[in-house]
C-alpha cells in the first residue's frame, strides 16, 4: 500500500510511499489518509498525529494521470482531495508534519492546515497550480496572502516560484528547518510531547486557535473547488496535463 499507518507511543503516523512517483497522491491513496485520520480521531490512545513523506519526497501533489482521468466524472464535491482535507480540518487532535522532501500542490497546501511544520533542509515548497491551467485550493488563496501579505502571495500562487523551508518559517508555514536526516524523528519527538499532556485543553486549545478563520477557510475551500473542478476541464489545463507527460514545456500561447 502507498500510504502506511501505524500507531506507537500515542502517535498516529501516516507515512505516504510511492517514492517511483515521488509520493504523488491517487484516489485511492486520499481515501486511505482520510480513513487514517478518521480512526485517529476515534482511537483514544492517539494523542497526536504524524504526516510524514519519503526522504527526498514529501508529496509531490496531485497524481496528474489519476485526477485528469477523474477530472470529468468527479463533482468537486465528490473529490476524494476534498474529503480528505474535510479529515484534516475536522481532527482535534495535533497534526504534525514532517516535510521530507519535495512538497508540491497540495504538499504544500496541506501544511497550512496541520498544527505543526518541520521541513528538510532539502525540500522545496511550491503551489504551482496557474501553471497547470488551475487555481488554488483547499484555502491557500486565503491563507497564503494573510500569511505572506499579497505581493509574496502572488509570487508563490501567481508565479507558482518554488520556496525553501527557511522562507517557509519566515512566512509561519513551518516552525524550524532540520537536516535531512533529522527531520522525521524531530516531528515524532514532538508529536510524542502530547503524551504528557492533558488531552482535553489541546482539543479544545485546537479549537480556539482555528475559531477565527475555520469559517473563512470552509468558504474559501467551497469557491476554489468549484472553480478547480471547472479549471480541470479547460483546454489551458489540458495543455499543461499533456505538457507533463510528454516531458516537453506547455505552449499557453494560443489562448486568451
Ligand atoms: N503526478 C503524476 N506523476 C508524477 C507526479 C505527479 N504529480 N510527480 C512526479 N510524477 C512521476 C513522473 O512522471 C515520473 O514518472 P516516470 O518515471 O514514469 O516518468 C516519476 O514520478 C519521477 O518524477 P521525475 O519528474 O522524473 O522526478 P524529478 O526528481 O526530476 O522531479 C518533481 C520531481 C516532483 C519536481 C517533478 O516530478 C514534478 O514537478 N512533478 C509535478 C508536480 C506538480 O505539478 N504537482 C502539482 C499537481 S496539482
Amino acid at each position: 500500500m502507498n500510504i502506511r499507518c501505524a500507531t506507537l507511543n500515542g502517535v498516529a503516523t501516516i507515512e505516504i510511499a510511492r517514492p517511483e512517483k515521488k509520493n504523488a497522491l491517487t484516489a485511492a491513496m486520499y481515501k486511505a489518509m482520510a480513513d487514517a485520520l478518521h480512526a485517529a480521531q476515534a482511537d483514544a490512545s492517539v494523542r497526536a498525529v504524524l504526516i510524514t513523506g519519503q526522504p527526498g519526497a514529501f508529496t509531490s501533489g496531485n497524481d496528474i494521470e489519476d485526477f485528469t482521468s477523474r477530472a470529468v466524472a468527479a463533482s468537486a464535491a465528490e473529490s476524494p482531495a476534498l474529503q480528505f482535507m474535510r479529515a484534516l480540518l475536522g481532527i482535534d487532535k495535533p497534526v504534525v508534519a514532517a516535510v521530507t522532501g519535495a512538497a508540491l500542490g497540495i504538499g504544500t497546501t496541506l501544511l497550512l492546515h496541520c498544527d505543526l511544520v518541520y521541513v528538510s533542509d532539502e525540500a522545496r515548497l511550491a503551489m504551482p497550480f496557474v501553471g497547470l491551467g488551475l487555481v488554488p485550493e483547499f484555502g491557500s488563496s486565503l491563507v497564503v496572502p494573510r500569511l505572506m501579505g499579497n505581493v509574496k502571495a502572488a509570487e508563490k500562487l501567481l508565479l507558482g516560484e518554488p520556496f525553501t523551508g527557511a522562507e517557509a518559517v519566515e512566512a509561519g508555514i513551518a516552525n524550524a528547518v532540520l537536516p535531512a536526516h533529522e527531520v522525521l524523528n524531530h516531528a515524532r519527538r514532538i508529536a510524542e510531547r502530547f503524551n504528557a499532556l492533558p488531552p482535553g485543553a489541546v482539543r479544545e486549545t485546537k479549537k480556539l486557535l482555528r475559531r477565527s478563520s475555520m469559517e473563512d477557510v470552509l468558504k474559501t475551500i467551497a469557491l476554489e473547488s468549484e472553480v478547480f473542478a471547472q479549471r480541470l476541464r479547460s483546454p489551458e489545463a489540458k495543455e499543461a496535463f499533456q505538457a507533463f507527460f510528454q516531458k516537453r514545456q506547455p505552449d499557453f500561447s494560443k489562448f486568451s
